[in-house]
This record gives C-alpha cells, structure tokens and sequence, in this order.
C-alpha cells in the first residue's frame, strides 16, 4: 500500500517493466482524482486514464504520457528522500515525469469546464530498456479508444536550470540501433600466422573501416555516429584466436541513414572478412527510432511555455544524440517531446543523468505541469 509521503516515488524506484508499486500508486491518485476509465496492466504495469472537457467544441483526444521506471544504480545521495531500494535509483527523473503528470491530471480535473475533448493521460514501463514500454503500450492499443490525434512529452534536463523550458520542431533525439560483428578465422600458434587466419587483424581492419562511414559515406550535413564499446578475442598472447567479436552503437537523426548505416556495417564486415580469408556475421539489434517533433505541436508547447514562464525563459532544443522510446508514439501521431530544466548550480544538483548523485530541483515539477 504506497505511503503518502510526498517524495514516495523517489523513495521507491522499480526498473523497467517492475513498476508495480509505482502503476499502484499511479491508479490510486487517479482513482482519488476521478479520472475517468483508468486502464491499468498494459504492457505489464502501463497504466492510463481519461480527462474529458466539459466544454463545448471539437472532441479531439490529446495523449500525455510519463514513464515510471528507474535504473539499476545505486544512489549516493544523501537527502530524507534517498531511495529506499539498494541499488535502484530514480536516476534518470523518470519519478520526476510520474509526478508532473499526476499533477496535470488534478489540474485539468478541476478544470474541466474550460477545455473539450479529451486529455488521455498515460503512464508506461521501461523506457529505459529497448524495446521498451512505448511500442509495447501501443501494440495494446493505447492510441484508440478514443483515438488519439496528439502526443505530448517531455523530460527534465540536468543541462538546462530549473524555470527554463526548450522546445522545438524537427528533431529532438537521435535514433539508436546496436551492432555486433562476429569475425571468424583460423585459430594457430601466434608463431606461425602462415598457418592460421587471425580474426584480431581481420576484426581490427573492420573496426577502421568503419569509421570511413561517417567520414567518407555520410553527406557531411548529415549526423551518424557509429562507436564501438566492445572488442574482444582470445586468451592467450601467445594463440592467434578461432574468432574474434566487437560491437557497438550507431546513432543518427535521419531513420533511413540509420538504416543504411546498418547495412553498411554488415557489408564492410562481409567484405573484409572474405578477402582476408575468413568470414564474419552481423547482428543488428534495434534500439529506438529517432524522436522527430511535429512543427505545430512544438509550437503549442512553446506559446504554453512562454505563458507559464516568459519568453526569457524558453529556448530552442538543440538535437541531442541520446535515443527515447517517445520517439515510438511520435511515429504514429503529430506531437512534441520537449525538455524542463532541472538543474540547480547554486544548491548543487549539477550530477548529469544516469549518475549515481543525480538531482533534480523540484521547481521543475511546477514548470512541467
Ligand atoms: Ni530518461
């Protein structure tokens, strides 16, 4: 039974596709709020409810969403409302989101009268851990009944202080998908290479071809990263190894340049093995697509944004190449994905997301709603 303390979902971090407490206490709050038609189980512990206007006008249906889920870090903070689960931790702000739009739905609830149609408030799993909650929800139908014409999201970011709100149309957040090369050669004595095919030149000849995709492949106005986190092969300094396995991330903002990245690294791989005397094989496993904004969503949010904390105050987002399952419901419906700044110089909350001394101000909760 969650508590009423007023930081519980910080205090109470579940990972990806956990969040039952976390879908409990989301489901009471509506329920006390009397939102309407709350949905609860989907796509595990997704969870969503309706607002309808009260006022007469278009019924047109407008989906908010928050993720829930935290990550498997250990927090290091030392505050009252540090979390209560050894290493899980609301590292990302994800509590943070979870809170924003609770308060948005009592805010729209005791306002009703003023708006028509429908605010469809929704709250998934796992956006941390791809495939993630979003595509998950949507294939259980989230965007019908009503159907929805808008998606809006956002987060809070430790880059921008808290009262600052960005925004913009176009893209926001690149598109990630994950690679992994298996080279495979000819195991001998590091003394006889004659004898063998080594998979460790092989592999790393790939490695340096690869970076030619960015710099001799891609249109120079264009953005993909291809980096590689893993290279490993044998055991022994003295044993040319059997095979040898690397892996990385590309990312890019453009689905087709992704795509063709993707494919890219499976030829050049194929290629190189070949002519050195061995093979290799490829595995693309898919990440989140890239989270494009609509232009005339983006700019609603912006208006909003001018009139909850001036003009001064908002900004233009500048696309970052981290990914965000978001990007799943931008796909499907016009809508934007915008950012609340939540960083605090003076009283320290400077810790980027992810880290174990991560922070946010909690002004950044007033500005979301
Ligand atoms: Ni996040």
């Amino acid at each position: 039974m969650p508590s009423t303390s007023t930081r519980y979902l910080h205090e109470h971090p579940e990972v990806a596709f956990q969040e039952y407490e976390t879908a409990e206490f989301v489901r009471q709050r509506l329920e006390s709020l009397g939102v309407e038609d709350i949905r609860t189980g989907i796509a595990k512990t997704g969870v969503t409810g309706l607002i309808r206007g009260k006022k007469n006008g278009p019924q047109r249906c407008i989906l908010v969403r928050a993720d829930m889920d935290a990550l498997p870090i250990h927090e290091e903070n030392d505050v009252a409302y540090r979390s209560q689960a050894d290493g899980v931790m609301h590292a990302c702000g994800h509590d943070a989101h979870t809170a924003i739009l609770l308060g948005v739905a009592r805010l729209l609830m005791e306002r009703r009268d003023q708006f028509s149609g429908t605010v469809k408030v929704l709250f998934q799993p796992a956006e941390e851990q791809p495939p993630g909650g979003a595509i998950a929800m949507i294939a259980e139908g989230v965007l019908e009944d009503p159907p929805v014409d808008a998606v809006i999201g956002l987060h809070v970011s430790s880059e921008q202080p808290a009262g600052r709100v960005v925004v913009g149309g176009g893209p926001a957040m690149a598109g990630g998908d994950l690679f992994e090369v298996t080279v495979k050669g000819k195991g001998g004595h590091a003394a006889s290479p004659e004898l063998a095919v080594d998979p460790v030149v092989i592999g790393a000849h790939i490695l340096v071809a690869l970076q030619s995709l960015v710099s001799r492949e891609t249109d120079p106005m264009a953005t993909v990263v291809v980096s590689a986190g893993v290279f490993s092969a044998g055991d022994a300094f003295n044993v040319i190894p059997d095979t040898a396995t690397f892996g990385g991330t590309v990312r890019a903002f453009d689905p087709d340049l992704l795509e063709g990245t993707n494919r890219r690294i499976g030829e050049i791989a194929c290629g190189i093995a070949e002519a050195m005397g061995g093979s290799a094989e490829t595995k693309i496993m898919r990440g989140y697509p890239p989270t494009v904004n609509d232009p005339g969503m983006s700019e609603l949010v912006r208006l909003a944004a001018i009139e909850a904390v001036g003009e001064e105050n908002v900004g233009t987002i500048e696309p970052k190449m981290g990914g965000e399952d978001f990007s799943h419901f931008l796909r499907a419906k016009p809508g934007t994905f915008f950012f609340v700044g939540s960083r605090n110089d003076e009283r320290g909350i400077t810790y980027a997301h992810h880290h174990p001394r991560f922070d946010i101000d909690e002004e950044s909760l007033a500005t979301g709603m």
